[in-house]
């Protein structure tokens, strides 16, 4: 028995856009079940990475491994992410992309039905499906606003849900596809403390009941220390330092990456 089960593997990934380096020879293992979070300033390359992980983007080197369990192994490079979401990877967006004109209901549903065999589209447009399949994705969409605590928005429309909520059902659709692991892409931007409490709650119910690994990006300092087991920091696409909270929040390259340049201005 090997010493680590690592959910993701990604070796020496690099990613240029012209003579833009996004990413630059990136190597990181996140362990099955851990809560990894990944920091970093402005434009470091953090969503760059969640890019490459889900088939957005196609690093031009390195390898990236994604084991839905122990025995299984795939590799995301090359691989389109409607088909990367199939093998057991979901995300949430930076920012919102919401179908404001349906309901929060009719948006879990979406989410759900991308992993049926009609698809989606097949269900927006009434596609023949058994009964039986209509009904199965009608319960897991009540289950999944139930789990994020949304029940009483079910009929809303996303367009007109405070913050909060719709942060919590853009979690819900992702998790419509049952996924190994979930990607957050600074999912409490733009929540008040209260939304962003009950963000952190969410995302360890996430992790504990279902047993979903999460790769969080997170800029709330104090979010991210109290979710994390573990961080990855970025700074100009590069792997700066790695560890535990503790040890990140005392590391010199880290507080220099975060406070340095103003620093260096005065210097
Ligand atoms: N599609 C693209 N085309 C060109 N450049 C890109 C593209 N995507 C990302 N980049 C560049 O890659 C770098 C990293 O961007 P990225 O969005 O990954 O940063 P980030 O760490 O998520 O920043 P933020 O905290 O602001 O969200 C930036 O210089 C950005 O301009
Ligand atoms: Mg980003």
């Amino acid at each position: 028995m090997s010493a680590t089960d690592p959910i993701f593997d990604v070796k020496n990934v690099t990613l240029r856009f012209g003579g833009v380096t996004s990413l630059n020879d990136v190597s990181l293992q996140q362990q099955r079940g851990e809560i990894l979070c990944v920091i970093g300033p402005n434009g470091a390359g953090k969503t760059s990475l969640f890019n490459c992980l889900t088939g957005v983007y196609r690093p031009q080197e390195g390898s990236i491994t994604f084991s839905p369990d122990e025995s299984h192994s795939v590799s995301i490079i090359g691989r389109a992410p409607h088909r990367v979401a199939r093998a057991g990877v979901s995300r949430t967006f930076q920012t919102s992309r919401m179908f404001n004109a349906l309901t929060t209901f009719e948006n879990v549903k979406i989410g759900v039905e991308a992993r049926q065999k009609t698809g989606p589209i097949g269900a927006m447009l009434r596609l023949p499906r058994t009964r039986h399949e209509e009904r199965d994705s009608d319960q897991r969409s009540h289950e999944l606003l139930e789990f994020v605590s949304l029940t009483h928005r079910t009929n809303t429309l996303a367009d007109s849900l405070p913050y909060g909520d719709r942060r919590r059902l853009e979690i819900a659709r992702a998790l419509g596809t049952n996924p190994k692991v979930l990607l957050l892409d600074e999912p409490a931007a733009g929540t008040n403390p209260s939304e962003k409490l009950a963000l952190a709650e969410l995302i360890l119910r996430i992790n504990s009941e279902l047993g979903i690994s999460i790769l969080l990006i997170e800029h709330d300092m104090k979010l991210v220390m109290s979710l994390a087991q573990r961080l990855v920091v970025l700074n100009f696409g590069g792997i700066i330092a790695e560890g535990t909270p503790m040890e990140i929040q005392e590391n010199p390259k880290v507080v220099e990456a975060y406070l340095g340049t103003a620093e260096k201005a005065e210097n």
